[in-house]
């Protein structure tokens, strides 16, 4: 065992840079790292960035300011710090993030932070190393650890990676560029990592991809599952209360999905469903290869299957060409859906994607104008479907203490914190509770009854 170091890991992008993260926290704690939360006392402190937008990229750039003043000050003082840069922005910038910010001493892409261990040690004898090929032997035999004991569980919720990377190029993305060809996990292999999970107190998994609904992985017989069948699996492991997925692209929602949405009581009735734009002139020069009405239809079926379902979404303002109307084709979609929260963005033009090229770009003052309205009519349903959950009793999983004594704070199905006066020992267990208050930003409730745990 080598010497007690500590590393910083920050995660800049979405679900899956967190588990990345998460995973690049496993890999190094056999050679020796614990994790702070202060880069300050870190001897590695790793980035792990996201490309999706030109703001997320910038952030990764001023916070390497930032580590490089806490790297020289360490220095001074006679302690070695390593800076990694991981993630999305090393895959597609590689030695330009050296030539940029020279304090970087690792680059490491998506595909290959497994290996970070060996770079440390080859940065140590080296000014600067990068990998980002994409490895050509299997992603995932790399991407899982080499002992299921080696991944330790976070709590009571946990991300489990099934799929990775895209082949639906929408105009606007980076995705395809910086986390390659669409690649499904065995599904045995993501079996051992969630029932090794489950054993150590995680009740809710979500699965994650880039298309999860994509998901087309070897089953244990040698045939392969989609993801209906996989999340059946994983409904009959015991101990797992809650299944999710995400990212779904709605043009992969097929009815073996849709019906997994009505048989699987585990599979929560919430699905975040990115949508982009409500106009079909919009959506075509996306090339998101669904329509307004195929969209609609989708949630229909869904509601047709599961009554109580809600839906999120994704929404980007401004893409080029995007007129008046089409924006407000977007507005109604909002109101005609009725989601529960959705994300909403500027466009960003992306360098290499095919939408940054098309000539009839958006200016910013029309975006923010665009984004406001989004933001507003997103926020009014929002308010609305909370309000409608006043008085409504559903099971609710306890993560951890409210805000203030006695209180104890879990997630709704439909993701909502609600805090509720319980005892501690509730925290891991799943509870049906009536909703007794909504605020803006919060939700108040009270134990209807104790149920035992479904999968207990
Ligand atoms: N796989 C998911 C989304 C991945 S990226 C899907 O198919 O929808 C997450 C979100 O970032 C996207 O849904 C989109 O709303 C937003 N996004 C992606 N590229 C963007 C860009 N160039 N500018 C602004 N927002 C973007
Ligand atoms: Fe990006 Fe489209 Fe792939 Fe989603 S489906 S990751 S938006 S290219
Ligand atoms: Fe960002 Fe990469 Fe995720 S670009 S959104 S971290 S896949």
């Amino acid at each position: 065992m080598t010497a007690e170091r500590r590393v910083h890991i920050k995660s800049f992008g979405c679900q899956m840079n967190v588990y990345d993260s998460h995973r690049l926290a496993d890999t190094l704690a056999p050679a020796g790292f614990s994790e702070t939360s202060r880069p300050e006392d870190a001897d590695l402190i790793v980035l792990n960035t996201c490309h999706i937008r030109e703001k997320a990229e910038e952030k990764v750039f001023s916070e390497l300011g930032r580590m490089r003043v806490i790297k020289e000050a360490a220095a001074i003082a006679g302690r070695r710090v390593t800076i990694a840069v991981a993630g999305c922005v090393a895959q597609a910038q590689g030695r330009e993030i050296v030539r940029r910010a020279p304090a970087v001493d690792i680059v490491v892409g998506s595909q290959n932070y497994y290996r970070l261990p060996a770079l440390l040690a080859r940065a140590e004898r080296d000014c600067s190393v990068v990998e980002t090929d994409f490895p050509v032997e299997d992603k995932f035999d790399n991407l899982s650890p080499p002992s299921w004991a080696a991944i330790r569980a976070r709590g009571v919720s946990a991300f489990v990676t099934v799929q990775e990377g895209c082949d639906k190029f929408c105009t606007f993305c980076v995705v395809p560029y910086t986390r390659g060809a669409e690649a499904s996990r065995p599904a045995a292999n993501i079996l051992a990592e969630t029932k090794h999970l489950a054993q150590a107190g995680v009740r809710e998994i979500t699965l994650l991809g880039q298309n999860v609904n994509a998901y087309d992985g070897e089953a244990p017989d040698g045939r392969r599952w989609g993801l209906a069948r996989l999340l059946a699996r994983i409904s009959e492991i015991p101990r797992v209360a809650r299944v999710r997925y995400a990212t779904s692209h709605p043009r992969d929602m097929d009815a073996s999905l849709i019906a997994a949405h009505r048989d699987l009581p585990k599979l929560m009735a919430f699905l975040h469903l990115p949508v982009q734009s409500g106009s079909d002139r919009i959506l075509s020069r996306m090339k998101r290869r669904h329509t307004r009405a195929n969209y609609l239809d989708t949630i229909g079926r869904l509601r047709a299957a599961r009554p109580d379902m809600a839906f999120s979404s994704d929404f980007i303002v401004g893409f080029p060409g995007e007129s008046e109307d089409d924006f407000e084709a977007t507005l109604s979609l909002v109101d005609e859906v009725g989601f529960a929260g959705a994300f909403s963005f500027k466009y960003s033009a992306r360098p290499g994607t095919p939408s940054a090229e098309m000539p009839d770009q958006i200016d910013e003052a029309t975006k923010s104008e665009r984004l406001y309205r989004l933001q507003a009519a997103i926020d009014r349903n929002a308010a609305a479907f909370n309000a409608r959950c006043l008085g409504r009793t559903f099971d609710v999983l306890f993560e951890k203490p409210g805000r203030h004594a006695g209180q104890i704070v879990g997630r709704s199905p439909y993701l909502q914190p609600v805090q509720v006066m319980a005892a501690h020992s509730l925290i891991g267990q799943v509870a049906a509770v009536t909703i007794t208050e909504v605020s803006s930003n919060s939700m108040f409730g009270a134990i209807a009854r104790e149920t035992r745990a479904a999968g207990d």
